[in-house]
């Protein structure tokens, strides 16, 4: 044990990457190893135990739901930051201008609805720049049914998330308008205004797994997750994404993702923004 750090035998790579893979759908690439060895040596040595091996049979024989959930923690990649990819804000603003000047294409009772799910939500700056750039823009949607779910596999994210506390370097890049739109803490850190933090539910959500969500959504930010799966794995996410998105709604994917080889039912209507096709069918509304 090198810095407290394991050896990682190939036999024991392929078992934490065939873990993994199983439990939260990531592919775990060679170059990935390093992250592992630091990752989940720590855990490692947390329960006494020899090393990797005798970390996976412990989980196989012995684990307990938090063992199961601080190995997904450990390996997930939790990279984000407000306004990230800015164009798919500016894109979703258009869609909801749209849909206020039509507020009976998404009521139903005496408020009109609108559901955004943001799939993946890391550490939560993706949701609540949905919700703070939707409030700046249309200060009419504080009297609407409007709600955004945000969920992640990784209990950290989720539960830091939920807070809605970040340090003062998240706004470092932000115009001064953007920044404008957070409030700052008596210690001087960033603050989601409550306005913003009530519009959102953060859940923990594994995506490979069955979603206790019925949906319809009618924008769905799946960004910069897809990537850490397969092309079969990408496929379903996708196919499902489309099942429990409103006919016309959007789904908005990460800069480097596309579904062109792995979804039929979106075609593409922007800079990584993609519209379900019409004959694929939403399930009902909850
Ligand atoms: C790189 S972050 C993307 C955050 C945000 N969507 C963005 O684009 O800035 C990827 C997130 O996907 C989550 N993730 C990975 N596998 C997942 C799964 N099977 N179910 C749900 N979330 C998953 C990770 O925990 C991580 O927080």
């Amino acid at each position: 044990m090198d810095n407290g750090e394991f050896p990682l035998s190939e036999r024991e790579f392929s078992r934490i990457r065939e873990r993994v893979y199983r439990v939260a759908g990531i592919s775990l690439s060679d170059a990935k190893r390093t992250l592992v060895v630091s990752r989940l040596s720590k855990i490692v040595r947390g329960l006494s135990l020899s090393g990797f091996d005798a970390y996976i049979d412990f989980l196989e024989t012995q684990g307990r739901p938090e063992d199961d959930q601080n190995f997904v923690n450990a390996l997930t990649t939790n990279l984000t930051r407000f306004f990230r990819e800015d164009h798919h804000f500016d894109h979703l603003t258009s869609y909801v201008a749209g849909l206020i000047a039509k507020p009976q294409r998404v009521g139903k009772g005496a408020r009109p609805r609108l559901r955004i799910w943001s799939a993946g939500c890391s550490t939560g700056q993706e949701p609540y720049t949905i919700a703070l750039s939707l409030l700046a823009a249309f200060p009419e949607l504080k009297r609407w049914d409007f709600r955004i779910l945000a969920t992640d596999i990784d209990s950290n994210v989720v539960n830091k998330a939920a807070r809605g506390i970040y340090p003062a370097s998240e706004l470092n890049g932000l115009s001064a308008q953007r920044a404008g739109l957070f409030e700052k803490t008596a210690t001087g850190d960033i603050l989601i205004p409550n306005a913003a933090r009530e519009l959102v539910t953060f859940k923990l959500l594994n995506l490979i797994e069955a979603w206790p969500i019925s949906g319809p959504f009618d924008a769905i930010f799946c960004r910069n997750v897809a990537i850490y799966f397969d092309k079969p794995t990408q496929g379903t996410l996708f196919d499902r994404l489309g099942q429990v998105l409103a006919p016309d709604g959007f789904l908005y994917i990460g800069h480097s993702e596309n579904l062109q080889a792995v979804s039929k039912g979106f075609r593409l209507v922007g800079k990584t923004v993609y519209q379900r096709k019409a004959n694929a069918d939403a399930k009902d509304a909850a």
